[in-house]
């Protein structure tokens, strides 16, 4: 298994540009691993001077979102060549975030992967289950129909590149982390189903990360898993804890 561990960070809304600044000179000798990708996803504002501070380092840059359209009359939104272009490799899709606050949906969220590949960035689509479909058991269903959604189309050698992180919703900035049996069983039904949808060269290449209240104390044992391959992290990419979990 040759897959390299990719560790996130999914800043959200935090951090002003000046802060931000900070953070990655704060982080800046924390996170040296030259085995693992290491990620900074920003917010919008924060992508040109993180791009600026990072410059030399391992650290690679990410986006949190962006609109299909290359430009034009689109009040407040931001776009794939105006990300690439300020040197931004990753970009979040599908975050239950923007999913349940800002109304995305499947058909969107497919458009912008699909869009995200068109224009050389490298997407980490997000998938995951609330509470009640855990309780209720229908998790499983739930996880095969969004990726079947948001994959909808795309290549098998896309789907070789792409990143999807396992955030079930539970678990986001809660402290309540999935077991890393829980994580490990639902980051191997993604794989097993890739695998179904795709074959089994498809399945062995895609990279999945586990997202939820990840943290220095947690990260080794989740990471230790077999089809977990690395993490989004909210919270903990904030302090210096993201340096232990990049060297976890
Ligand atoms: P927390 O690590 O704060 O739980 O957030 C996880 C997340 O949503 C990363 O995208």
């Amino acid at each position: 298994m040759s897959r390299r561990r990719i560790i996130a960070g999914n800043w959200k809304m935090n951090k002003t540009p000046s802060e931000a600044v900070e953070l990655v000179n704060t982080l800046k000798d924390l996170v040296k691993n030259d085995d693992v990708d290491v990620v900074y996803c920003v917010p919008a504002i924060d992508i040109v001077p993180v791009a600026e501070a990072i410059k030399g380092s391992n650290v690679q840059l990410g986006a949190e979102n962006f609109y299909i359209e290359d430009k034009g009359a689109f009040t407040g939104e931001i776009s794939a060549p105006m990300l690439k272009d300020a040197g931004v490799k990753y970009i979040i899709i599908g975050h239950s975030e923007r999913r349940d606050i800002f109304g995305e949906n499947d058909i969107l969220i497919n458009k912008k992967v699909k869009k995200a590949f068109a224009s050389g960035l490298s997407p980490i689509l997000c998938c995951g289950e609330s509470l009640e479909l855990r309780e209720a058991g229908v998790y499983e269903e739930w996880i095969r129909r969004q990726i079947k959604w948001d994959l909808d189309g795309l290549t098998a050698d896309q789907v070789s590149n792409l990143v999807i992180a396992y955030e079930p919703i539970w678990a986001i900035g809660t402290g309540k982390t999935a077991t890393a049996d829980q994580a490990q069983e639902v980051c191997k039904l993604i794989r097993d189903y890739i695998a179904e949808l795709y074959d089994a060269a498809t399945a062995e290449a895609v990279r999945i990360q586990y997202g939820g209240s990840m943290n220095a104390a947690n990260a080794a044992e989740l990471l230790s898993k077999p089809d977990i391959d690395g993490g989004l992290i909210g919270g903990a990419s904030l302090k210096p804890d993201f340096g232990q979990i990049v060297n976890a």
